[in-house]
């Protein structure tokens, strides 16, 4: 394994989850110092990983991550934001307001809490590195059967803020870049399951993505082999959008 992140400080939201847990799992073993955040199952985090409870919809919560994690350390500290929902296939008529606003609540209004509060930490440090994860829901393709609106637009708006701060902060040293993956078999999909053969069929690939794949693109963005990548968006949805 490379060692391009050696020593570097990353926080992973979503740590618990199947790709953020992939994520944390590849920073460590590329020497990296990775920090789990997340709201749940922070005991499940590899050994090594410190955790920290953290909510993306609360700003006070995020604040005082970033106040912990700096209190002691003045070193800089990397973003990947991994957290995210989605709501269970739900026609777009049948839909409540509050449903759509949980959704945008953790998967975009979380992102900007949470690149706000690091980026600022990042730009008074000289330079950094987030990396978000869409989806190719978000731009690429809308995906079918299941209906999730929501999320679709949610996801969207990822790509179109990770560009927005890109063009802010990459004068000033702080690359946004955004990984979109396809189909990856974790808990989020696993409502889902009678669903995933024929997801299955419509990608090229025969297969979903695996979370370490994810992983390996997350690693690549935030290091400095990804030096001239600015606003970028990798999408990795094993060819779901040709067909
Ligand atoms: N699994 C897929 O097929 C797929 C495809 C494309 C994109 N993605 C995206 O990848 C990211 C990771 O998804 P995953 O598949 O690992 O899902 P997951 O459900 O396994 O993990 C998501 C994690 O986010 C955490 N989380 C939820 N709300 C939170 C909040 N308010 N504050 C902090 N943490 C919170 C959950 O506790 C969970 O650990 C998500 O943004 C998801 O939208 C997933």
């Amino acid at each position: 394994m490379g060692s391009t992140l050696e020593g570097r400080r990353v926080a992973v939201t979503g740590a618990a989850g199947g790709i953020g847990h992939a994520i944390v799992t590849r920073l460590l073993a590329e020497g990296a110092e990775p920090i789990g955040l997340d709201v749940t199952g922070l005991d499940r985090l590899p050994e090594g990983v410190p955790g920290l409870e953290a909510d993306l919809t609360s700003a006070e919560s995020i604040s005082a991550v970033v106040s912990a994690l700096y209190a002691d350390d003045d070193r800089a500290v990397d973003l990947v934001n991994s957290a995210g929902i989605v709501e269970d296939d739900v026609p777009a008529e049948d839909m409540s307001v509050g449903q759509f606003d949980a959704v945008h609540g953790v998967n975009i209004r979380g992102v900007f809490i949470t690149s706000q509060a690091f980026g600022r930490e990042l730009l008074a440090r000289g330079g950094g590195s987030i990396v978000n994860i869409a989806s190719m829901s978000g731009n690429a393709l809308v995906n079918w059967p299941q209906k999730q609106s929501a999320y679709n637009s949610s996801k969207a708006a990822v790509s179109a803020l990770s560009r927005s701060l890109a063009v802010e902060w990459g004068g000033r040293g702080v690359r946004v870049n955004t990984v979109s993956p396809g189909y990856v078999d974790t808990p989020l999909n696993h409502l889902k399951a009678h669903m995933h053969d024929r997801w299955k069929r419509d990608t090229v690939l025969g297969r979903f993505a695996t979370p370490e794949e994810v992983a390996g693109a997350v690693a690549f963005l935030l290091g400095p082999d990804a030096g001239y990548f600015a606003g970028a968006e990798l999408l990795m949805d094993g060819g779901s959008s040709l067909r």
